[in-house]
């Protein structure tokens, strides 16, 4: 019976999903999305009367209202009120959660401390080396001569990552991130890792503080802000293609059952076996594995979330058809041993609309996501969603939007919303992702309403 009500708390795309999926559960009747977006007024029909967007931020109000509502779980998306300590305060009030609790969030926002833990263990990772001093580390790059990855060593939006090309360009992240503060006292520290090339691989793990359950589904995660050869928007981005995900697919093509055993073998198992007996952490949630695959097949944790990737979920979690809501209670209640994922056959593919050039309010120009970008532009297509008119097996997530009272649905951030396709075959789910974003709009209203949508060309396309 479908008597179950969940509370999502989030804001983003990711939580949006998370929400879609916890509907689906055969015992849920209700989920509350809070704080959510309003975004959510626009999903599918049949869906939007069993979500309801719940607009309380404060953690006691939340718990007040899971209290006064009945619901039986609770699930965390993203990493901010993870850190804040929500987990602590509705266990605190009996109320059952998937999520870490604050104190071991450390495994994102530490990256030092995740690195000398993986390093300790054994398990792969780039070099690296933490530097307090802006100076120091600017003397470290111009020695060690290859190229490097500068990353803030606190919790940067899934932005605090700054490839380099050259010594310049390190020495440039570096003041960016610890002199110009872009991420705040996140950037107090960095850690400076050498650059990996190869493909991205992306999955999770359910915890439930004795289990593991490994999702043995990989997505590949698109970080750069635009394709190889889009040399415009290089130029216009100048160079800081950095971002916390442009799009994915899964399943990844490079992933056969071989890899599978080495990534379960070399990384999860270790890392998992860690953190329960070596931190004696009695760690419930999700783990998201960031890795790099090289062409010479050496494998590397680039890093540890204590939460789903955004946009990995977004494929990741529509693949699985396994009851969500079982999940989140095993997570709970200690019985992850008792899940066996189960996936449907489809690859999924997720392309994301971010705000790209656009005019600002005095005639000049914003360059887009990750840049300056603008907002309050009008969001058109809508009506496909309301008509059933994108393509079967489309679903759209949203994240930084707002409502406008004239406008309706606006962006209010850089990445807007996720158009995310499914078909049996990788190259047909690419094709109708790319069909169904081509029917939506961001209307510049400085700019004689020109769409200044932007999205990328390539994913699923190239590995
Ligand atoms: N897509 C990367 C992340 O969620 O951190």
């Amino acid at each position: 019976m479908k008597s179950e009500r969940v509370l999502v708390y989030g804001t983003g795309a990711r939580d949006h999903c998370l929400a879609d999926e916890y509907i689906e559960s055969k015992h849920v009747g209700k989920v509350y999305f809070v704080p959510g977006n309003p975004g959510i007024e626009y999903t599918a029909k049949g869906r939007r009367k069993h979500i309801e967007r719940v607009p309380i931020r404060d953690f006691s109000d939340v718990a007040k209202f899971c209290k006064e509502n009945k619901v039986s779980l609770v699930d965390v998306g993203s990493e901010n009120p993870l850190d804040e300590g929500l987990i602590d305060v509705l266990n605190e009030a009996g109320i059952a959660t998937v999520g870490p609790r604050k104190e071991y969030v450390r495994l994102e926002n530490d990256r030092a401390f995740t690195d000398d833990l993986l390093r300790e263990i054994g398990v792969p990772k780039p070099e690296y080396k933490v530097f307090e001093n802006p100076e120091e580390a600017k003397r470290y790059v111009r020695n060690i001569g290859y190229q490097v990855v500068v990353k803030t060593n606190g919790l940067a939006a899934g932005k605090g990552a700054i490839v380099c090309n050259g010594v310049d360009d390190a020495e440039a992240a570096i003041d960016t991130i610890m002199v110009k503060k872009k991420f705040g006292k996140s950037g107090d520290q960095v850690v400076i890792e050498e650059r990996k090339y190869g493909t991205e691989i992306s999955f999770f793990a359910y915890l439930d503080g004795e289990h593991v359950l490994p999702l043995s589904m990989f997505a590949q995660d698109y970080k750069p802000a635009c394709d190889p050869d889009d040399k415009e928007t290089i130029e216009l981005l100048g160079g800081n293609l950095n971002t916390g995900g442009t799009g994915c697919y899964c399943p990844h093509k490079l992933v056969k059952p071989w890899l599978t055993n080495r990534i379960i073998k070399e990384i999860i198992n270790p890392t998992v076996n860690a953190i329960y007996n070596r931190l004696y952490w009695k760690y419930k949630g999700v783990l998201y594995f960031g890795l790099n695959l090289d062409p010479y097949g050496r494998l590397d944790v680039f890093e540890i979330n204590v939460r789903h990737g955004d946009p990995e979920a977004e494929v990741i979690l529509r693949k699985l058809q396994t009851d969500l809501f079982e999940i989140g209670m095993a997570t709970c209640e200690g019985r992850l041993d008792t899940i066996r994922p189960v996936w449907n056959k489809n690859y999924y593919v997720d392309v994301i609309a971010m705000v790209g050039r656009s005019k600002d309010e005095s005639g000049g120009w914003y360059p887009g996501y990750p840049g300056r970008y603008g907002e309050g532009y009008k969001i058109t297509g809508l009506e496909h969603l309301e008509n059933r008119t994108l393509d079967p097996g489309v679903a759209i997530f949203f994240s930084g939007v707002d409502s406008h009272p004239e406008r309706g649905l606006v962006t209010k951030g850089g990445r807007v919303l996720h158009v995310v396709a499914s078909d049996l075959e990788l190259k047909r789910a690419v094709e109708k992702a790319y069909r169904n974003i081509e029917k939506f709009a961001f209307l510049d209203h400085n700019n004689n309403n020109a769409n200044c949508m932007r999205f990328r060309r390539t994913i699923g396309r190239e590995i």
